[in-house]
């Protein structure tokens, strides 16, 4: 009898190593992540969105002058097509939501000729003019043009509010998306290194990830976590509402990870940077009161889920951060993604050249040996 191959049904692919990278490195049991060599907390708030890209896709910090080009080539590409804006007034009269505008424009900056690094520099340099456009088109407003002079995350801010940020606002928003730009072997990065796996092109794996970033269990859960912190309101109504949450067997959104057993690292920086932002602000009640709903939720967590280890995760002070700059809860997750894509297109060229197809098993548990039966004599 022929050896079958040893395959083991692993639900979620947890403990499946898929791949190597050299990107970022997740460690669920101490509660650390390093991006590139470098601790989250130590890059995230030291370097520039541009800088960070640049350590993604090259695998070093760039010197001034390679900075320069990227801050150059990035702005040059910055306002889209004719098409692309064609699609985002018709979905935004349709009132379609913001991650599928994301997805649906996304979709129409079309590969060039499979030049990887042209690719990618158009989805990086666009995400933040489609979702900026597909906001302002949204509230009835004409989408402001960018600014080449402005950096990455200067200009994101721009085109929503049509004024030129503070360097306060600036920094927290750099800080946010250096926090998110990458994440091991995250679903989203999974997605889009499946599809450049089949050699296809950076658009269609970006568009994939785009897709799979929107779920509640990936990136759809800062929104949601700051509604349960307004409708809390005070701290003394913490405990008696998170404990209805989770007599009806809900989930707490912003606590628990597939990875991290601990307290998710980016939560410490984000909640740092909220608390910056948040000091020069009439929302600072706002910020206590969410500690203390995040003190709660862990305290029942622990209660009700004893021994699963569930914390908070980067989205609860997302909501925080993202809150203190005046962002909508619509434009959380399109805002993680246009942190995200950094990480993603540095994944597809890792994937490019691997070059392996991924191409996992199955476990097949349906019928066996039936009989044809004509449609009449079913
Ligand atoms: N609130 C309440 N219970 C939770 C929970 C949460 N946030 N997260 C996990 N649990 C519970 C599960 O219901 C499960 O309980 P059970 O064994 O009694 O059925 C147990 O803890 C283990 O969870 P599991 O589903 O195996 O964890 P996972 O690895 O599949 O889930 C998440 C990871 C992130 C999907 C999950 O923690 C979650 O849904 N969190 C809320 C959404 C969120 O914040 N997502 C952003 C992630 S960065």
């Amino acid at each position: 009898m022929s050896e079958k191959t040893a395959v083991t049904f692993a639900p979620g692919l947890e403990g499946v190593v898929a791949t190597r990278t050299r990107l970022s490195n997740v460690d669920g049991a101490a509660g650390r992540l390093v991006i590139a060599g470098f601790p989250v907390e130590e890059l995230a708030v030291r370097a520039s969105f541009e800088e960070m890209l640049y350590l993604l896709w090259n695998g070093a910090l760039p010197d001034a002058e390679e900075l320069a080009a990227l801050r150059r080539d990035l702005a040059a590409v910055r306002v889209v097509s004719q098409t692309t804006k064609d699609v985002l007034e018709a979905v935004a009269a349709e009132k379609v939501p913001p991650m599928d505008a994301l997805r649906m424009a996304s979709g129409t900056l079309g590969s060039r000729d499979g030049d990887d690094r042209d690719d990618a520099l158009r989805l990086v340099a666009a995400f933040p003019t489609i979702v900026a456009a597909h906001r302002r088109l949204s509230q009835g407003n004409e989408p402001v043009e960018p600014r080449p002079e402005l950096s990455h995350a200067a200009n994101y801010l721009y085109m929503l509010s049509g004024e030129v940020p503070s360097a306060e606002q600036v920094q927290a928003l750099e800080t946010y998306l250096n926090t998110v730009s990458d994440h091991g072997m995250n679903a989203s990065t999974f997605t889009a290194r499946v599809i450049v796996s089949t050699r296809s092109d950076l658009v269609s794996a970006v568009v994939g990830a785009v897709g799979a970033l929107k779920g509640p269990l990936h990136g759809g859960a800062p929104g949601p976590a700051l509604d349960v912190v307004f409708e809390i309101g005070e701290a003394s109504r913490a405990e008696s509402y998170l404990r209805a949450k989770l007599d009806r067997g809900e989930r707490l959104m912003g606590f628990g990870h597939r990875v991290y057993k601990v307290r998710d690292p980016r939560a410490d920086v984000l909640a740092s940077a909220a608390e910056r932002l948040y000091a020069t602000d009439a929302d600072r009640d706002l910020y206590r009161l969410a500690l203390e709903v995040e003190k709660a939720a862990i305290r029942l967590l622990e209660e009700y889920k004893p021994g699963r280890n569930l914390d908070t995760n980067v989205e609860f002070y997302t909501a925080l951060l993202l809150h203190g700059l005046r962002l909508p809860p619509e434009l959380f997750t399109p805002t993680f993604a246009v942190g995200r894509v950094a990480g993603w297109t540095a994944h597809c060229f890792e994937q490019r050249e691997l070059d392996r197809l991924i191409r996992p098993q199955s476990e097949y548990v349906g019928a066996e040996g039936r009989a044809w039966e004509p449609v009449e004599e079913r």
